[in-house]
């Protein structure tokens, strides 16, 4: 659009860019955007096959009630404690809209999340950037941040990061506004905070399918809260978010749980044996309970060299221009024939550097 018609307070706004996405059908080795390497379970696939039919003339239910009475099932909540979103970005859009207007605060630590920031310029909202702490521990003055709305990712993006449960819940009792906790990647991390939903009625736990679920392309998120924090959702949400075939797609998918659970075993045990072959190539590799690692190459080599050097042989992983990011990578696990090509292209690449 040209500039003459944006709104004033677009202009100048710097997007968020999200990972290369090249067309289906280029053959490449995909470890830039955290996605699963392997198919979602056979149950989604016909579920949606059978779905695609008539009804797809008529709106879906407006809060995907049947996905909600399933996913409520799984985890063990009460539905009227779950929304769904068109993947976890909608949510957290939502959240803006519901909870933090133009010229409020919103908090986040950094480096985390790179959506939150240009949200921020979105909603017109006064983003508040928390820096980590050296090893990208929690920073002391978060908690107490008295901004109406306030994200933790835990794991936390890019750097792998697993917070414990008492920083998490102090992050939520010291905070007077609502806190959401991006759980985007907890199914590869020892455990959810869902059970401090009960104790603290400002917390909202968001999750996605794209991951562990392998469910990328559905774009199905959801978010568990406390009925009334998640009345707010429903005030602000487009009235039909998640399409039939999400919605299908979701309730099988979270009914198929030992699918789930076989997927999420192969990516923690690969993303340990990646992990320990990058240290073997002297690597600094930043512990991480998400399904990807956070690296950063040895002396002599450089990140955005890596990156590009694994683009020219047709693998992409992700690299972020802006400092602190700027020396590191982020690696997707991938499966064990991906990494292995991954790995020979930086042992190729620190042979040429040597
Ligand atoms: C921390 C975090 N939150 C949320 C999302 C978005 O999830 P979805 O695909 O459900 O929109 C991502 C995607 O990579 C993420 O890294």
């Amino acid at each position: 659009m040209p500039p003459r018609f944006l709104k004033k307070s677009l202009q100048g706004f710097a997007p968020y860019v999200p990972g290369d996405q090249p067309p289906d059908g280029e053959r490449w080795i995909k470890l830039n955007t955290n996605e699963s390497p392997y198919p979602p379970s056979p149950k989604v696939v016909e579920a949606v096959r059978a779905a695609a039919g008539d009804s797809l003339r008529l709106y879906p239910s407006p809060l995907a009630t049947p996905a909600r009475q399933e996913i409520g099932r799984a985890y063990g909540v009460d539905p009227e404690w779950v929304r769904l979103g068109n993947g976890a970005d909608e949510l957290i859009a939502m959240c803006f809209r519901a909870f933090a207007g133009a010229g409020e605060r919103v908090a986040f630590t950094w480096p985390s999340y790179p959506l939150i920031e240009p949200l921020c310029g979105i909603h017109e909202a006064q983003p508040v950037a928390h820096p980590l702490e050296p090893r990208w521990a929690l920073p002391p003055g978060f908690a107490a941040d008295d901004s109406p709305l306030k994200f933790l990712v835990n794991p936390n993006s890019p750097t792998g990061t697993w917070y414990r449960r008492e920083e998490v819940e102090s992050v939520v009792a010291g905070s007077a506004g609502v806190v959401v906790l991006d759980e985007a990647y907890v199914d590869f991390a020892p455990s959810s905070r869902l059970d401090l939903l009960e104790r603290h009625s400002n917390l909202m736990i968001l999750r996605t399918m794209s991951k562990a679920y392998a469910l990328a392309g559905m774009r199905i998120g959801f978010a568990f809260g406390h009925p009334d924090l998640l009345a707010g959702l429903d005030l602000v949400k487009d009235s039909y978010n998640l399409s039939r075939l999400a919605i299908v797609a979701a309730t099988a998918a979270v009914a198929d749980r030992s699918y789930r659970d076989h997927l999420v075993s192969r990516v923690v045990a690969d993303r340990e044996w990646l992990a320990q072959e990058l240290q073997g190539f002297d690597f600094e590799v930043s512990p991480s309970a998400g399904n990807f690692v956070f690296v950063r190459p040895p002396d002599g080599i450089q990140a955005a060299e890596v990156f590009a050097g694994l683009k020219a042989r047709r693998i992409l992983v992700r690299h972020f221009s802006k400092p602190p990011l700027d020396g590191w990578l982020r690696i997707t696990v991938g499966s064990r024939e991906e990494l292995g090509e991954l790995l020979r292209g930086i042992a190729s690449l620190l042979k040429d550097a040597a």
